[in-house]
């Protein structure tokens, strides 16, 4: 256990597409500079230095050997022990193997439809929601803390009902769900938008506020969409698309050239193949299973 130096050797048994091996790459990289590393076999388990958002644990990039059984129950032990929930994440082109490896450990594995840009394919500005400008957070703004607090208030609210439907929680829940940044999880999200490392979004309706919300995580010239999320109230209009159509934009603006997505169903796949999303592979992300 304890921090491992960074060395990248391609994983065991995989496609070595280039695509597949940048993203290996970028899932290793992304949570380094917030948080240090624990070894258990074939798996790496990340954790946060500092407030936030808690990681995952992972195949590792140097391992020989592909993750055990027991390696997912001894990493499950030790997310309990710091507190820390019992979560997974790989991309099953990589490590086909890991699927029934960690199900039969315990967990359930959600198989989410793994989806890269194809920038032709991304339709031109104003093509959804034409009067409703999405909005970059500007990291030196007087904003910019409303406006993160207001990015993860409406992530909180649309994740909290999941799926593609319209409902009834709107701007109310939203302000409900509002919470004042610690000072060490502004300064983060502050360096890491400057450094061009995170970009959120945020769409705003008059008299509503902000509506829709998503963020991208950027290592290099490869980047996640994540976290889109529609107010159920404001949902079926294009918002979501608009978001991450922004996003995309930005990024490859900003010289990316890999941007990926992990969809959390198939029906919310298709928002995402409206955008030029395509579908390469799938993202596995584990919990433990319920019990009984
Ligand atoms: C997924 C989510 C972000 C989509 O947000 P949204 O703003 O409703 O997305 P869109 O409006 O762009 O697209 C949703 C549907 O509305 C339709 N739609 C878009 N504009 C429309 C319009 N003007 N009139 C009628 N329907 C419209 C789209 O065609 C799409 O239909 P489909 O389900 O048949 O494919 C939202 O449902 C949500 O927050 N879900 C919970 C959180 C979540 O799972 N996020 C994604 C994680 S990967």
């Amino acid at each position: 256990m304890s921090g491992i130096p960074y060395v990248y050797a391609p994983p065991v048994a995989s496609v070595r597409d280039e695509p597949f091996d940048r993203l290996e790459r970028f899932y290793d990289a992304v949570p380094r500079d917030g948080a240090h590393t624990e070894d258990f076999g074939g798996l790496v388990l990340f954790v946060r230095d500092g407030a936030g958002w808690p990681f995952y644990a992972r195949p590792r990039l140097d391992a020989t050997d592909p993750p055990s059984a027991a390696d997912v129950t001894a990493v499950r032990q030790r997310q309990r022990d710091l507190g820390l929930p019992e979560a997974f994440e790989w991309v099953h082109e990589n490590h086909p193997d890991l699927l029934a490896v960690a199900r039969s450990a315990g967990l359930a594995v959600l198989e989410a439809p793994l989806m890269v840009l194809d920038p032709a394919a991304l339709p031109p500005p104003g093509d959804f929601a034409t009067t409703t400008p999405v909005r970059i957070l500007d990291p030196q703004a007087p904003t910019f803390a409303a406006d993160v607090a207001a990015r993860r208030a409406v992530a909180a609210v649309g994740f909290a009902a999941p799926g593609t439907e319209v409902g009834t929680a709107g701007p109310a829940a939203r302000d409900t769900a509002l919470v004042e940044l610690p000072v060490d999880s502004l300064d983060e999200e502050r360096t890491r938008t400057a450094a061009g490392r995170r970009i959120s979004a945020v769409v705003e309706l008059p008299g509503q506020g902000a509506v829709a919300s998503g963020m991208a995580l950027r290592v290099a010239e490869v980047a996640e969409i994540a976290g889109i999320a529609t107010l159920p109230t404001a949902r079926r209009r294009g918002l979501g698309a608009a978001v991450t159509a922004a996003l995309a934009r930005r990024l490859l603006d900003d010289g990316t050239n890999l941007i990926f997505l992990s969809a959390g169903s198939e029906e919310i796949a298709r928002v995402y193949l409206r955008v030029g999303f395509r579908r390469i592979g799938t993202a596995c992300i584990a919990e433990p299973a319920p019990v009984g």
